[in-house]
């Protein structure tokens, strides 16, 4: 019998101790081992959690326990999980963990720390997605060109309802935050914060990169207008926040924020608060994984899943190298990035106005791809809506520098990648 102890019985710890009783016979079977939940760690006792497994608030009741076989730590946070994982790995533990912000900023750490002692982090990204042993062991053959995800749910319900039935922003967050998609603090999932954590586990098992959140270009989905949405529709593209890693000569550009995705793309079909990450292998092509990314029993899936490997015997390698790689691949910073545009702009409606944005344009270098004009509700104003060929985001920022300078441009000029 494997005996685990659960840091953090909240929703997914719950689902956890519910699961491994409720299907302990396929659990078992795949196993090889009965495995049961010995105890629990919460911070309030009194708290009914709707399980029945012994709970203690006292962390080194599991991490001092002889007869703890692994520990699940679920406790979300970064430097008190990171502090008590580091105990565990000291004391001989396997650890399973599902919280992608501890390993957004100590992957590499925990990785040497951990040495031969597993650790899994399945439930990190994409919730009960196994994209982890898909890049990990599926696609080991693989050199990888491109991931590109939606690893939010709370933006992809709220971009979902905002493209589907016009649903204003705020109300919107309110109700993704009362149907309990949102992070505690909401700005974590509209700002990009979550799926960046998630971009950056991805990224250093397809590149062996080591970059932190800092290091790349994170927006959110705060700025987004059923304007734009309207005008995406019209160019034939659907908006999505997706984290994108992307091999471009020796770099990687890693970024997340709202993108244009054609509407015949199968991503743009992902709706609500569903996950999906297509992944590009030179031997493999595409492959596209898709699924909850989150709630109780579709996290605990993927935390279970890695128990039962640990169980198995399974030693694989945490960021899943056995050996450094030499690929002497960098990360691009943001300025290096290059991408597809569209830019709106409200504008005087008078003779001339076109040439002056177009020869703007030209002077960093960027290309018009197509051009619409909409009237606007200002008086003598019209929209002007571009969508640019592929160039450089220093170019691109440049412009919008220089255009918020001319005098027949107004206040407020919207930008948005386009992936293709
Ligand atoms: N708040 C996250 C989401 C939960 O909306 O996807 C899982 O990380």
């Amino acid at each position: 019998m494997v005996k685990v102890g659960i840091l953090g019985v909240g929703t997914v710890g719950a689902s956890v101790a519910n699961i491994l009783k409720n299907n302990a016979d396929i659990i078992e079977a795949r196993a090889g081992k009965k495995i049961v939940v010995k105890s629990g760690v919460v911070k309030n006792l009194s708290k009914d959690r709707g399980v029945d497994i012994t709970l203690t608030d006292d962390y080194l009741d599991i991490i001092n326990d002889p007869e703890i076989d692994i520990v699940i730590e679920l406790m979300g946070g970064v430097e008190e999980p990171y502090k008590i994982v580091k105990e565990a790995l000291k004391n001989g533990k396997p650890v399973v963990t599902a919280n992608k912000a501890l390993l957004a900023y100590h992957r590499y750490e925990l990785q040497e720390l951990a040495g031969d002692i597993p650790f899994m982090y399945e439930a990190s990204t994409a919730g009960g997605i196994p994209i982890i042993g898909a890049l990990r062991n599926g696609l080991s053959a693989n050199h990888i060109d491109s991931i590109k995800g939606i690893m939010n749910g709370t933006c992809n319900y709220m971009l979902t309802k905002m493209i589907n039935e016009g649903a204003l922003y705020d109300d919107i967050l309110k109700e993704s935050q009362e149907l309990g998609y949102a992070e505690a603090d909401p700005t974590f999932d509209v700002g990009g914060f979550d799926a960046s954590h998630k971009l950056l586990i991805l990224a250093s098992i397809a590149y062996g990169l080591d970059a932190k959140p800092e290091d790349i270009l994170i927006e959110g989905i705060e700025n987004i207008t059923q304007t734009d949405v309207t005008f995406a529709k019209e160019f034939g593209y659907e908006i999505k926040l997706l984290g994108i890693a992307k091999k471009v000569g020796d770099g990687v550009e890693l970024r997340v924020h709202s993108t244009m995705i054609p509407s015949s793309s199968m991503i743009s079909k992902v709706d609500g608060v569903m996950n999906a990450v297509t992944v590009i292998g030179d031997c493999v092509g595409e492959t596209m994984y898709y699924g909850a990314g989150a709630g109780g029993d579709a996290t605990a899936s993927a935390v279970i899943s890695d128990i039962v490997n640990i169980v198995r015997g399974n030693h694989d390698p945490m960021l899943g190298y056995k050996k450094s790689l030499e690929s002497g691949l960098r990360l691009l910073s943001k300025d290096e990035i290059s991408s597809q545009y569209y830019i709106r702009l409200e504008v005087d409606d008078e003779s001339g106005v076109l040439a002056k944005i177009a020869s703007t344009l030209g002077k960093f270098d960027i290309s018009i791809e197509s051009m619409l004009q909409k009237p606007s509700k200002k008086e003598d104003g019209v929209k002007l809506l571009f969508t640019t060929h592929i160039c450089k985001e220093v170019e691109m920022q440049n412009a919008i520098k220089s255009l918020k300078l001319l005098d027949v441009v107004h206040e407020g000029i919207a930008m948005m990648r386009i992936e293709k």
